[in-house]
Parts: structure tokens; sequence; C-alpha cells
């Protein structure tokens, strides 16, 4: 996940490969409920890992369910065997439900039902959530459920139930409060409909209809078909009994599969694959946004479907404008807003009043944002139509503001599309977490453009100048990639001398194919491994640091590493520390930085830094060795130590890293296309 104070796009040109979207929160919790309360064992692929997941499966063990494995385990299945409808006479159990609206309502109800001696609680902000209408509702069943706390919230008592006074009288819920009370008692009642009908009535407009759907579909998988009359009454036939399907595969999320369906029919197709390939969702999902697919071809995309997945490419392009009422697709709809801006003409997307009632006034929002980007929009009370920038130079470079709304930080990343080849950036990106945590990796999986598009920062400068602290906090600050191009030569000095060759120009062609043939791995924490081992500590000593500067000076060592470093250069960016970064390895870089600081300085902080990771050093001791390597690295012939005609120079002899930290991102923030007034790293901490 990106924590930055923004995440800036680079142009993007292709996308191509497949993306497997995780399984969707309300879909994840109500199957685990079912099969608890299921005969038999359902094997469930694809389940959300999530808090609210988490509070689920917790409540279920508690309540005698058997779930293998015990948690979430990525690419594996989870099986829980169910209760097959009743809990054990005297079950009881105190459940902490944390902030899951998906687990507390439902289980209520269910508990209900069942009967036994449980305590409903979660975190405080879920004791201040109502639930009072499903409470009565279960009330007049006979069901016994007292409140611990505030009437009408929870935490909540359930006790032993007494069904005498049923009748076959409908069972009357509100619908136009949260759609969760609806979905608990159709959850529930199955239990309870053995030997009669029972009915459901809902009282007042029903909201929120395709959650129930999806509530219904999961049942029918379940062996329960509710008979639906128009939304107003649910009558769960006599003889009813939940059976476990044996398998069941979660399914994505279909409005976060928006983006990808949305990036399909946008790019161009990367050479070697055949458009985006979804894996999480298929066009018969149980999820009404699935119908953005048929709005999507409808303005050119081509797209194909199997069980659970997608794949999708540019069909028409330009793509071809459209007038449509997205009643139905609210979430989704905000993705087609942003194709418009590839569509030829003005769309027109009606009926979406909801929109301005969402996480931000997601009409206002969208309007402002797109017109950033130099679109013309026209905004009303519920619609609004866009007619995309007339030309490829009326394009703007836009910092989009996402209003802490996941959905419009996801859907302005297609923007980096532009046929400007403009950045985008996108501020706050942390907002997708809400959803989709990982979705910038995601799209970063499937998306390529050419190199030199991608931006490096480069950070060269002699031994113990700072450039390595530097980079690591620059590269941080902008969510880039960071390349420590000492580290390969450490780590051929270690390989080489392990391997009892003489660093000596005579072995420099078996050192490099050595060094060629081992296995590097840099792992997110900033650890090293060689073969698997971890070498972190090793190549950091100062021998190592003299190793590399001796094996550096072959050009032979130095040929061999260049595939390697350029490997580095990845979406969305990278910083890249070490000695001829930007004369050498990355010549066209935008920024390239030069450190310096006097060898009495460096000598310094490089015997704090020994000490404080618990190494010997001695000051005079490293005094010289700095002016040794200093002075090979920039006598010898292959790519000296020097700063590139272009560098910006940096003196770090005095200042503190944070300022020198400060003015590479000043520097890069003034060689950005966007406005002034845009977030900076400095201005947001
Ligand atoms: O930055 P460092 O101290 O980890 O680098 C170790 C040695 O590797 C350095 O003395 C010279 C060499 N080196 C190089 O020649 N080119 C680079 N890009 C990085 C390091």
């Amino acid at each position: 996940m990106f924590r930055t104070a923004f995440l800036d796009l680079p142009p993007l040109a292709t996308a191509g490969g497949t993306v497997h979207l995780p399984g969707s929160k309300s879909i994840s919790n109500r199957v685990l409920l079912l099969a608890a309360l299921s005969q038999g064992t359902t094997t469930i692929h694809d389940l959300l890992d999530s808090d609210d997941t988490r509070v689920m499966l917790a409540g279920l063990q508690q309540l005698g369910c058997r779930i293998q494995p015990a948690a979430v385990t990525p690419g594996q299945p989870i099986a829980v065997t169910g209760i097959g409808g009743q809990l054990p006479a005297g079950t009881a159990a105190t459940l902490f439900l944390g902030n899951a609206g998906t687990a507390m309502r439902p289980l209520t109800a269910a508990l209900a039902v069942l009967g036994g001696n449980f305590e409903m609680t979660g975190v405080p902000r879920m004791h201040e959530r109502p639930i009072g209408d499903l409470v009565d509702a279960l009330r007049q069943l006979g069901c016994s459920i007292d409140y611990l706390g505030n009437p009408g919230f929870p935490p909540l008592q359930i006790g032993q139930p007494d069904f005498s006074q049923l009748s076959t009288q409908a069972i009357p819920v509100r619908g136009d409060v949260s759609s969760q009370f609806l979905t608990a008692l159709l959850m529930a009642l199955p239990l309870l409909a053995t030997d009669r009908d029972i009915t459901i009535e809902v009282v007042g407009e029903l909201i929120s209809k395709p959650y129930i759907h999806i509530t219904l579909a999961l049942l029918a998988r379940f062996g329960i078909a509710v008979k639906n009359e128009d939304w107003q009454r649910f009558v769960i036939p006599a003889g009813s009994r939940y059976q476990s399907p044996g398998d069941i595969h979660v399914e994505a999320d279909a409005s976060s599969a928006s983006y990808f369906i949305a990036l399909g029919a946008i790019a161009a197709n990367t050479a070697g694959h055949n458009g985006v390939k979804i894996l999480g969702v298929g066009q018969d999902s149980i999820q009404g946004d699935i119908r953005f697919v048929e709005a999507t071809r409808s303005m050119g995309a081509q797209v194909d479907s199997g069980p659970n997945w997608l794949q999708v490419s540019r069909g028409a392009w330009p793509l071809k404008a459209i007038d449509l009422d997205c009643n139905h697709i609210p979430d989704a709809a905000m993705t087609l807003a942003v194709m418009a801006l590839y569509a030829e003409g003005t769309t027109r997307l009606t009926n979406i009043a909801s929109w301005r009632v969402k996480e931000t006034d997601r009409i206002a929002a969208m309007a402002t944002e797109l017109r950033k980007l130099g679109a013309t929009v026209e905004e009303g009370a519920d619609y609004i139509c866009i007619t995309p920038p007339a030309a490829a130079a009326a394009w703007k470079a836009g910092s989009i503001h996402t209003y802490d709304d996941h959905r419009v930080a996801m859907c302005f990343s297609l923007a980096a599309f532009n046929p400007a080849g403009l950045p985008v950036r996108i501020e706050d990106p942390q907002c997708v977490a809400k959803t989709f945590p990982d979705y910038f990796e995601a799209l970063f999986s499937v998306c390529d453009t050419a190199n030199a598009r991608i931006p490096v920062i480069c950070i060269d400068g002699t031994s113990g100048s700072g450039k390595g602290t530097i980079a690591a906090q620059v590269a941080e600050a902008l969510g880039y990639h960071l390349l420590d191009s000492g580290a390969l030569y450490r780590i051929t000095g270690l390989v080489a001398t392990r391997a009892g060759l003489a660093l000596e120009a005579a072995n420099a062609e078996r050192i490099a194919t050595l060094m060629a043939e081992q296995r590097l791995e840099f792992t997110a924490d900033q650890r090293v491994l060689v073969n698997g081992e971890d070498v972190s500590l090793a190549i950091r000593s100062e021998t190592a640091g003299m190793h590399a500067s001796q094996v550096s000076a072959f050009p032979a060592v130095r040929a061999a590493l260049v595939d390697m470093q350029h490997a580095f250069r990845a979406l969305p960016g990278l910083v890249a520390d070490g000695r001829d970064m930007g004369t050498e390895i990355f010549p066209d870089a935008p920024l390239k930085v030069y450190l310096t600081a006097s060898v009495q300085c460096r000598a310094e902080r490089r015997y704090k830094q020994l000490i404080s990771k618990g190494l010997s050093a001695n000051m005079d001791a490293l005094f010289a060795d700095l002016e040794a390597r200093d002075a090979r690295d920039t006598q010898r012939a292959a790519a000296p130590l020097k700063p590139a005609e272009d560098a910006m120079r940096l003196d770090n002899s005095c200042g503190t890293i944070d300022e020198a930290v400060q003015q590479v991102l000043n520097w890069w923030a003034q060689r950005q296309p966007f406005a002034q007034g845009a977030t900076t790293p400095g201005a947001s901490q």
C-alpha cells in the first residue's frame, strides 16, 4: 500500500496480463455464516482476509464450527464444517465482533433463532450503530434479546427463544434503514422454516436491492430457494434446510473490477498479451455492478467472460460516448466518467443523485477533478456530462484531490493513459485501503510504459556522503523503488572472495560470470539475500566496501551488472544511488544529484553508523579508507566517480539528512508539470 502524501503516475501506454482481485467483503461474511449453519463441510475459495472476516471466523469457531486452517492463508481455501442447523443445548459464548456490521447483524439474528446464552459485543463505534429494527423483528417472533447498553444498540444479550406463539403472519422488517436487517432475517429464518412457510414483509421502501439480490443468490447456493415477491415479500418455503454446496468461490468485488475492465478498454495491448484478464468475477456474477460490463461494451470495449473471469481488450477506439441511466451501477459509473475522457463526443451519465451523498459529493468531486485534466464538464443535481479535451495538446497535468474517497483515487488512475503523455498525481493514495489496499500495485502489475517515461532520480556521490540514507528517504516519500547499486558491487566482492578468487583484473571475467549465476533478492524491508542467505550485514563491513571498490574497477564486472540495475526501473519510479547512476546507468534521468561532503564529516558519520550497529570502528582508519576509496573510485578508467554534467550539486558536510532529503524533493517538485499549490511531501509533513 502507498502511504505517501501523493503518488505520481507516469504516463502509461499499454496493459496486459492477469489480475487476481480480492474476494468481496459482503460476500465473504455471508458465505461464512451460511457454511456455518449448514450440514456438511464447505470449502471456501478466495475468502477475503480482513478485520471483518477475522472476527466472523473467530465467532464461528467459538460456536463450535471446525475451521481449517484456522485463519485465512493466501492462495489456500478454508474449510468450514457447519453445525447443521442447531447448536448443542446450553451453548454459551461472548462474541466480540469488532466493527463488523456484516458479522453483528446476521449473527445476532441466527443466534437469537438458534438460542443459547450469548453476549454480542464490539468496539465502541459498533455500540453506536443501530440494530433496534432487527431486534424488534426478532422479538416479535419470540426471540429473547436484551440490550446491555443503550436501547437500540449493541452490546446485546441473547437467550433461549419461545416460538410457541409463532403465527403464520408475515414478519415485518424495515427496509429503508439498512438492507443488512433484511439480509440477517433472510439468513436466520430458514432455521425456523422446517415445517412451515415463513414470510418476511418489507415495511417502507427497500434500499440497496443489489445487496438483497446477493443474499438470495447465496441462499440458493446453500439450498434455500426464497420466493421474492416484487422485493416486498419474501417467502422461505416449508422444509427449507441448509445444505453445504461443497465448494464455493467468493466473488471479487465487481466495483473493484470496474477499474480493470476500463483499463482493458482504454489501454493498447501490451505485446504478448491478450488484453487484461480479471480473475475473481465473471459475467454470471451475483453483484449488480457487473452490469458495468454492458456499459463498457457500448463504449466499445471487447469483453469475454467465463465462470469467475473476464477478459477485456480495446475494441472501438476512440471510445464511443454514451448517454446512460446509471441508477443500477452507481459506484461503477464513476469509472465511466473517466472512460469518457477517451470517448469521441459528450458522455452523459444520469440518475446518479446518490453520488451526492456518498463518501463525498461525488458529482462535484468528479466534475472538479475532470476539469483539472482539461475536460469540459456540466453537472446537475443528478447528472454529469463530460466532453474530453479537444486534442492531445488540450490535456493538462492534474493533481487529483481524492476527498478521502477510494473510488475517486482508483478511477482517476486511468487518466494516466492520456494521449498527451502527462503524468497524473493522485493525492492521499492510501484512501484506497477502504476496499482495495493494493490497488496501485495491482494496476502497475498489468500496465506498461516506455522505460524512458518511468522517472529515475539518481543520487551519486562519494562513500559515506549520506546518499544511501537520503536515497531511501526520497524513495519512501515518493513511493518509488530503490536501487542501492553499491550493494551489487559489495555482493560481487563477497561472492568472489568466498569463492577464493583474488580480486585482480585477471579474474575479472570469472568474477563477472560468478556474479551472474547468483540468485539475488532485495526484500521490501531492505534486506539483501544471495541464494536465500541474508547477507545484509556481511556486505556492510568496511572490508566489504573496500572489496567492492576493487571489483568495481573491472569493466567486465560493471558490464555484468548493467541489466540488473536497469531492471530496477519499474513503475511508478526509481531512486538510484551509487557512483555512476547519472553518468552511465540512467543518463536520461530527469533529476541527478551529486552529493559531496568533507572527508572529516564522512569519517565521523561512518564511525557513528558502525558503532550504532554494534560494529567496531576506528576514526583514523576510516579516514584513510575513505580517502583511498575516493581516490580509486574517481581515478579508475571504467565509469569513474564524477558528477554528471546536468547534476545538481549538494554539499552534505554540515546539513542534516532531513534538509538534504527536502532539497532533493524540492528539486523534484520543480521538475513536475503540476500546477502550483499542489501537495508536496514537505507541505504535508
Ligand atoms: O556505495 P557503496 O559504498 O556501497 O559502494 C561500494 C563500492 O562499490 C564503491 O566504493 C564503488 C563501487 N560502486 C561503483 O563503482 N558504482 C556504483 N554505482 C556503486 C558503487
